[in-house]
């Protein structure tokens, strides 16, 4: 196991070179096959993660408590009321102090700048388990349900679907550190970070590979082999969801839309999904849709973030 990520931060899709990814999802794959054979790794033995969550979760905090434990640690969660970042106490307060009991920090964020706030304090590794500009675990998950599916990412087109949001800033940037191709459809005003944009053109470009953003759809849809949306109010929006109702009209992902897509193509979604808005439940339940695996690899691919941060 390499040892250039041991101690640092995992904030951004950024923090990792292209090699770097490539390392999480070899190890994520070896530690899947593992898991599913029974066997067994106490990588994290004995140390301890804290688990700061400033939101609601399933998936992210499910797959660290128990990513955690099936590595020999354990973990400490901190609901939203319990902590009140910068609110009972500042950000580096509580980073320096939990840096005094446990070996890493798992946070999930209101701001972004919190988390590198919390970073730049603490003493040990910070890992992003979603802010309101990225979810670098999720794109992680991603990329090895793709592998899984298409074993490589040469040639594979994907079409981003909706909001260019945070969990699209981590693909993009995930995408062209492996040399997959993604074409963005998104209403205007709802593009993503033209910086992100051009960092993930500039690396896609080396590996052969392209970042296009569009305003139409089908456009962005046709002959894709993956198709990716999220919802259209992401928690922390929810006074928009009408006037965002209204701009995504156009950009649900339904089976209309799918039929433009290449005929084996699949369908992701990083989930919660809010069903009959960005995504139909034909779409959704029907047998395209990887959800369920791409859910399932946040486990994988995490426990190969924490064994190689940690
Ligand atoms: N995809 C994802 O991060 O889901 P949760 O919000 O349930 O953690
Ligand atoms: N964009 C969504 C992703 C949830 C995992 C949000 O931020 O709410």
């Amino acid at each position: 196991m390499g040892q250039t990520l041991r101690g640092r931060h995992l904030l951004s899709v950024r923090d990792l070179s292209p090699q770097e990814v490539r390392q999480v999802l070899d190890l994520a794959h070896h530690l899947k096959r593992e898991h599913r054979a029974g066997i067994r790794h106490e990588i994290l033995a004995g140390k301890a993660v804290a688990l700061l969550f400033e939101k609601p979760s399933l998936r992210t905090r499910v797959t660290f408590e128990v990513g955690v434990r099936q590595l020999g640690g354990y973990s400490v969660y901190l609901a939203p009321q319990d902590v009140q970042l910068g609110v009972r106490e500042t950000v580096p307060d509580v980073a320096r102090n939990l840096s005094r009991w446990v070996d890493g920090i798992v946070a999930r964020v209101n701001r972004h700048a919190a988390l590198v706030e919390l970073a730049e304090a603490a003493a040990v590794p910070v890992i992003n388990a979603l802010s309101d500009f990225e979810h670098p675990c999720q794109a992680l998950g991603d990329l090895l349900t793709l592998e899984e599916r298409f074993g490589g990412f040469s040639g594979i087109r994907a079409a981003w679907v909706g909001d260019g949001n945070n969990v699209c800033h981590s693909f993009l940037l995930a995408a062209a550190r492996v040399g997959l191709s993604v074409a963005v459809a998104t209403p205007p005003g709802y593009a993503p970070d033209p910086d992100v944009v051009a960092e993930a053109q500039a690396e896609a470009r080396r590996w052969g590979a392209s970042v296009r953003v569009l305003t139409d759809p089908r456009e962005a849809v046709a002959g894709a082999h993956v198709v990716y949306t999220d919802v259209w109010t992401s928690m922390g929006q929810e006074a928009q969801r009408e006037e965002r109702r209204r701009a995504f009209q156009g950009f649900q992902v339904n089976q209309k839309l799918l039929d433009a897509a290449d005929p084996q193509a699949v369908v992701l979604h990083c989930l919660p999904a809010h069903r009959g808005e960005e995504i139909t439940d034909e779409v959704l339940d029907g047998p395209r849709s990887v959800v369920l695996d791409q859910a399932e690899n946040r486990l994988h691919a995490q426990k190969a973030v924490l064994a190689l941060v940690l």
